[in-house]
């Protein structure tokens, strides 16, 4: 297994994970605060919290408790245009989306439209351009606090960043962001300020910040932590979910570069169809026979995996979901059929939301009361 930010490679051990990076299962103790606090604004708790999508945290307990005494932290997230987004892209963003409803915070999205660019070989500077486009529309169209919500692009805010950069870049030498994300003499000089420039938006604020992200991006958030308090800020604090498993199994992520992989947000109803069909790994039995007799394998089966983490809210249907593919009346067709059906709506309402959301994006970027805010203001 490998899982860094560049890649996923293997079936993903989470367990591990928790233990080489330092991390703590999110517990019982911390999800009935969270309900609480989501129970308060008439919110159930998270889909991804009660399905353990969203599964570990470094310091959350210590944002919750400063939350009930009354000191409030902010939230970021972030996405680096480069491909195109596919259905576990959102999964950050739709679950900051919740945080921020229930917490009531303020929601800084970073578009580092520089870091494929650098990571990337044949990647051009118009080509991040173009998908940058696209990618911003793809998250205005989730719906966050317009008053509340900054979405910046780094080639936009470098400006106003710049000093802070600055700062943050003196703090890190070479050895260390060698050892933490292994840079070699082949690593171009853009690569290895990169960390610098996704660490910046945690000290937009004196007061804490609180990053939802895919478990891989954990290393510059560990970094920030041996630095936040000589520069004056607080340490973040992270909350990480899993990898939606690629439509062909288990081993590593989905990645937009292998199409067959992933379920593009541009895909049309048909692609959709025709991609789970062919390609969702099925737990199910070779032959109808087999299947009634010995019924399928819910723990493997990616459309099975697929509801249980994005699609099917309701708690007692995926229960009978479960019981009935497993004892063999419900069929892998059957279930792929009812996966299809879910995105395909998804993906709908999405364009729908998609096409309202250049108004929005403009709020969000340069209109709405915090980003009029950012916008006067120099990190120092
Ligand atoms: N590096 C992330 C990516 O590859 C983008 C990103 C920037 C990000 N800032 C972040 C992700 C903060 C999570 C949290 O998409």
């Amino acid at each position: 297994m490998k899982v860094d930010p560049w890649k996923v490679e293997g079936k993903v051990d989470y367990e591990k994970l928790i233990k080489e990076f330092g991390l703590k299962k999110i517990d019982e103790k911390t999800l009935e605060l969270i309900k609480k606090v989501s129970e308060e604004k008439n919110e159930k708790l998270h889909l991804f919290l009660r399905r353990k999508l969203f599964f570990s945290h470094r310091d959350f307990d210590i944002a919750l408790k400063e939350y009930f005494e009354g000191k409030k932290f902010f939230l970021y997230t972030g996405r680096a245009p480069g491909g195109k987004m596919h259905l576990g892209h959102l999964i950050p963003f739709l679950f900051t989306k919740y945080l921020q409803k229930i917490f009531d915070v303020n929601l800084y999205i970073q578009i580092p439209d520089d870091e494929k660019f650098l990571f990337k070989k044949n990647l051009t500077l118009n080509k991040v351009k173009e998908m940058t486009e696209q990618d911003l529309l793809d998250i205005a169209a989730l719906n966050f606090d317009e008053d509340k919500t900054f979405i910046f692009k780094n080639s936009e805010y470098i400006k106003n960043m710049y000093p802070l950069f600055l700062k943050t870049a003196k703090k890190i030498n070479f050895s260390t962001v060698k050892a933490t994300f292994g840079f070699n003499n082949e690593s171009n000089i853009g690569m290895i300020s990169y960390p610098a420039l996704q660490i910046i938006p945690t000290f937009f604020e004196k007061n804490r910040a609180v990053i939802p992200c895919a478990i891989d991006q954990d290393p510059y958030f560990r970094l920030q932590r041996d630095i936040a308090e000589s520069l004056g800020f607080k340490k973040n604090v992270n909350i990480h979910s899993k990898f939606l498993p690629p439509l062909t199994g288990f081993e590593g992520k989905m990645s937009s570069s292998e199409e067959e992989k992933a379920i593009l947000l541009s895909d049309d109803e048909k692609t959709v169809k025709k991609k789970i069909n062919k390609y969702a790994f099925s737990g199910g039995k070779n032959t109808l026979e087999e299947h009634r007799k010995y019924g399928g394998d819910t723990s493997i089966d990616v459309s099975y995996i697929w509801l249980y983490y994005l699609f099917e809210e309701d708690d007692n249907k995926i229960l009978e979901v479960k019981e009935q593919y497993e004892s063999g009346k419900l069929l892998s067709g059957e279930l792929k059929a009812m996966l299809i059906e879910k995105i395909n709506s998804f993906l709908k309402q999405h364009n729908k939301n998609k096409e309202k959301a250049k108004s929005k994006l403009k709020k969000y970027m340069y209109e709405g009361k915090l980003a009029k805010q950012m916008w006067k203001k120099i990190h120092e």
